[in-house]
């Protein structure tokens, strides 16, 4: 599943949040995305999974992507979680992934299978497994911590069976166990065919998962490669001097 973006554009009135962006993400790989607070890094994700209006042209297999569609992206087998972890609190945390399953049933093709209650919930605590959260799947999602929050998004991610996962910022305020944790998570959801391409600031935590990574600056991709070599640009590092990141 290869996703192809060329000269994508996003504006909110004269801000240009992303300023023609053209990237490859090759089927089945690992792309890690950087740069300062405020470069573009989400609105890039949110373009790509529709949630704002992009011009330029973003295909998946050879589709194009309606812009502004998340049901379109959803369909093609886009999926993503956002920066702050959107669960429901009210609700337990099997019955979270259960709500993203059924989701799934209706807006694409990919777990259409899982109909009937008692498949849903196989289903989910596979899931839940996945991501370490099968002993909690019976509590409210109210009482996890925050690092459980992101886990718990990511079983909802991967319930709509996806074929691109978009993170954005998945290891922000986790801490080192749960950032290594999250890491072999995603090294298995990848070894599974998923691709993945992922907004972080943990630069050790990039480097290890990626084999390539990118850099945006003000709207603009200004590196890309191994992330040995992109770190050590100087083009790089002076675009994150005196920009505080939250790491
Ligand atoms: N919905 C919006 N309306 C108006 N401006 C926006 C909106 N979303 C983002 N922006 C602006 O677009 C620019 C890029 O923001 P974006 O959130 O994509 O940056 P980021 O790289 O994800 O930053 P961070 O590392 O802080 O998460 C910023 O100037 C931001 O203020
Ligand atoms: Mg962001």
């Amino acid at each position: 599943m290869t996703l192809e973006l060329t000269d994508v554009h996003v504006s909110f009135g004269n801000v240009r949040a992303v300023a023609g962006v053209s990237l490859t993400l090759a089927s089945g790989s690992r792309m890690g995305i950087i740069g300062p607070n405020g470069s573009g890094k989400s609105t890039l994700i949110n373009a790509i999974s529709g949630i704002v209006r992009a011009t330029g042209s973003i295909v998946i297999d050879g589709q194009r992507l309606r812009s502004g569609s998340p049901q379109g992206a959803a369909w093609r087998g886009i999926s993503r979680t956002y920066q702050t972890p959107q669960t429901f609190t009210k609700l337990s945390v099997i019955e979270n992934v259960m709500l993203a399953v059924r989701a799934a049933e209706t807006r694409g093709p990919a777990t259409w299978f899982q109909r009937g209650e008692y498949r849903r919930t196989v289903a989910a605590l596979e899931f839940l497994t996945t991501v370490g959260l099968a002993d909690l799947a019976e509590e409210s999602a109210a009482i996890l911590t925050y690092g459980q929050q992101q886990a718990l998004a990511l079983a909802r991610a991967l319930a709509t069976g996806p074929k691109v996962l978009l993170l954005d910022e998945p290891a922000a305020g986790l801490n080192s166990a749960e950032t290594e944790a999250l890491s072999h998570t995603l090294q298995t959801v990848n070894d599974a065919g998923v691709s993945i391409l992922l907004v972080e600031h943990k630069m050790d935590f990039v480097s290890a998962l990626c084999p390539r990574v990118a850099v945006l600056a003000a709207g603009k991709l200004v590196a890309d490669g191994p992330p040995a070599e992109v770190l050590s640009r100087p083009d790089v590092i002076d675009a994150y001097l005196g920009v505080p990141h939250h790491a």
